[in-house]
């Protein structure tokens, strides 16, 4: 069965007011690509074609109008509304009629992934057919995510949301690929303390089942936190300092789609001209040109 995508796009932002009072966090500029865009090309490259982008009722027309239907893509993309938030798991509560029993995956669109292994690892994943992966990234400070520990053959072995005490430094990175499972699964959630139905939550019901299954990215991956100021403008200059230097895109759904066969260089090219003239859509005519 073909794996079914979900980004989730919701939230009130508090955290980046006055930036995100009228916006959402998830379209804010992460250098020359609103912040979705990654995230949307990291399912992608995951080679997920079908995908479900969660929002609020506010910001979800705002989405319709960057990316449509994503056939211009390659993508056959659908929008539903988180209309209050109630925590990552409710993705699999709202998006249970298009995951349904397929296996899936779930991304934050405010999750930046960067690194040689990523295609690597996401591959991996996306082929394990029963049970669950999630990600780890070692972060100095973990008390803001949830924190894992592993075994020797990457079973996870314990995961705590946000613990004042971590009993590692692995924090738990915003994606997560579960088995047809998941829908039942999170139907059997209740809410947490902060009253949200948490996704450490759903991940641990595969953890009880034994077949939660751990990757850790290693030196010269990065996960970025985009979700302070501080942290938002440290990921657009990563992305920028490593763009200019390479000539290479990060984080392009456009590029992901023509190399992934899913639009041939007409079609990108079309996608480029959409944009217009500027270094952005440039980059898109050289990948179309074969370089
Ligand atoms: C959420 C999850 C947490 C995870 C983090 C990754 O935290 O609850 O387990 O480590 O995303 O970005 P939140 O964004 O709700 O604070």
């Amino acid at each position: 069965m073909n794996r079914k995508g979900i980004i989730l796009a919701g939230g009130t932002g508090t955290r980046l007011w006055p930036l995100t009072r009228a916006v959402s966090k998830q379209l804010l500029p992460l250098y020359d690509k609103p912040m979705v865009y990654y995230p949307l090309s990291v399912l992608m490259l995951a080679g997920i074609r079908e995908i479900l982008l969660i929002s609020t009722p506010q910001d979800l027309p705002l989405f319709a109008k960057l990316f449509g239907d994503g056939k211009t893509l390659g993508l056959s993309l659908s929008y539903a509304e988180q209309p209050k938030p109630g925590g990552l798991a409710q993705a699999y509560h709202i998006g249970a009629g298009f995951v349904g029993t397929s296996p899936s995956c779930l991304i934050l669109g405010d999750n930046f992934f960067y690194g040689a292994e990523l295609g690597k690892l996401l591959a991996s994943a996306a082929s394990r057919e029963k049970g669950a992966t999630i990600f780890g990234y070692q972060v100095a400070d973990p008390t803001a995510y949830g924190v894992l520990t592993f075994d020797a053959k990457n079973k996870v072995t314990s995961i705590e949301e946000k613990p004042a005490q971590p009993k590692s430094n692995w924090a738990n990175c915003g994606l997560y690929f579960y088995d047809g499972r998941a829908v039942e699964f999170a139907r059997t959630l209740r809410p947490s303390a902060r009253g949200e139905l948490e996704i450490t939550d759903l991940s641990r019901c595969y953890l009880q089942d034994g077949s939660l299954h751990g990757e850790r990215f290693g030196r010269g991956s990065a996960w970025l936190d985009t979700g302070t100021a501080e942290g938002l403008l440290q990921a657009a200059q990563f992305v920028q300092t490593v763009q200019t230097r390479t000539g290479m895109l990060i984080g392009s759904p456009e590029e992901v789609a023509f190399r992934k066969g899913w639009i041939d260089a007409a079609q990108l090219r079309a996608l480029a001209d959409a944009i217009g003239k500027n270094a952005y859509a440039e980059a898109l005519r050289q990948i179309a040109a074969g370089s």
